[in-house]
């Protein structure tokens, strides 16, 4: 049989590595900081409202666009924290995750042939995604050691087939935060080459140096964003798979458009109990932050301790290091390090070269998760000093 397209578009990407080291920390009893999800559950209140629906009975189709309650807490929620005011009816859209939203609007936005411009290393449904609207990936890299925006490369990105950009910030493998500058010069390359954008923030919460700020929010960007979160990270319920995009009419229209057709609905219970967490006071939102700072300070404290060569992240729960220093230059195949980092020292990390479209560039970092639990990421800190991680 003839391989299908998507396949052999898509086979040997990220999830597959994932998939391959979360099955590897299972069959060796290691700790998993590969995959990034929670080992603790989120807000007791949250949880509980989604038992109450689903007692309560919500547990048919809810409205294609997401329950009224719920995106009128989506946008209290980006007014309140972000000062951006969308019409919960016209410019609120519920969907399956941000993984859901991000793919839709790209669908519903990119015509066949056309490129999207992200930041390298990408988050790995990202070529996925394109490649399912027809759409070319290309990156614009965030080299180390700081990870900064280097706008020249990005203006110098965009091309006559460039319909949009795509916007991870805070950012997912390196903790960037863009800051102000950087933001300012993406909207004015929009706004000047008449672009759109999308924008992945489900880090949006968990910022440790610097201030998360919407693209959406900066001049001439308010009719060309398609703004896109998500409750997995913030409340700690990746598994719930409720997110969010928000834009005006006409796109939001659009991304509703191709929704309908991927999942046409999602989450009917969990959707009240997000809007329950989305309403939480400010002490809520400050405690993950500064749980996930002090679980990030212990981290990267551990890895240097190992002999890592350490990137601390502004935000996410990720930490991006160097295996350099361990096993030398010749030596450092990120994909190799991580496929026998658990028989050595009982813990898994992911090579950072699945986020690159040449692996080659991401071949010495990997990257480990820190929202586990204190005693977790003591014990993986222990495992990776005593075995002498290299
Ligand atoms: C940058 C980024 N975007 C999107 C997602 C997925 O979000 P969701 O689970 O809401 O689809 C993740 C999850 O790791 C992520 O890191």
């Amino acid at each position: 049989m003839r391989q299908p397209f998507l396949t052999s578009r898509l086979q040997g990407m990220g999830t597959t590595i994932f998939a391959e080291m979360s099955a590897l920390a299972v069959r060796t009893g290691a700790i998993n900081l590969g995959q990034g999800f929670p080992d603790v559950d989120g807000p007791a209140e949250v949880a509980e409202a989604a038992i109450a629906a689903i007692r309560g009975g919500h547990n048919q189709y809810p409205p294609g666009t997401g329950t009224t309650e719920l995106r009128h807490a989506i946008a209290a929620h980006q007014r309140r924290f972000w000062g951006l005011a969308f019409d919960p009816d016209a410019e609120v859209l519920v969907t399956a995750g941000a993984t859901e939203a991000i793919t839709a609007a790209l669908m519903a936005l990119c015509e066949v042939g056309d490129e999207v411009v992200a930041l390298e290393p990408t988050y790995d449904s990202y070529a996925a995604a394109a490649a399912m609207a027809g759409a070319t990936l290309r990156g614009v890299t965030l080299e180390p050691p700081d990870f900064r925006l280097d706008v020249d490369a990005l203006a110098a990105r965009i091309s006559d087939r460039t319909r949009l950009l795509l916007v991870n910030s805070p950012h997912n493998p390196t903790g960037t935060v863009l800051n102000d500058g950087e933001l300012a010069a993406i909207a004015e390359l929009c706004v000047e080459r008449d672009l759109l954008a999308v924008t992945d923030e489900v880090y949006e919460h968990i910022v440790f140096d610097g201030e998360h700020r919407p693209l959406a929010s900066y001049p001439g960007m308010a009719d060309r964003t398609v703004t896109v979160s998500s409750a997995g990270k913030t409340f700690s319920f990746t598994g719930w798979k409720v997110g969010w995009a928000c834009g005006s009419p006409a796109l939001v229209a659009a991304v509703r458009t191709a929704k309908q057709f991927l999942t046409y609905v999602n989450g009917a219970p969990f959707q009240p109990a997000v809007a329950v967490g989305l309403g939480l006071h400010d002490g809520y939102f400050a405690g993950l932050r500064d749980d996930l700072r002090a679980k990030r300070d212990l981290l990267c404290k551990g890895l240097e301790a190992a002999g890592f060569g350490v990137y601390p992240p502004q935000a996410t729960y990720f930490v991006t290091a160097d295996i350099r220093p361990l096993v030398g230059e010749a030596d450092a195949d990120g994909l190799a390090f991580c496929r026998t980092l658990p028989e050595r020292c009982g813990v898994v990390a992911v090579p950072n070269a699945v986020f690159y479209a040449d692996p080659a560039r991401g071949r010495h970092l990997v990257r480990f998760a820190f929202c586990k639990r204190i005693d977790v990421l003591e014990e993986a800190a222990g495992r990776l000093a005593r075995a002498g991680a290299g």
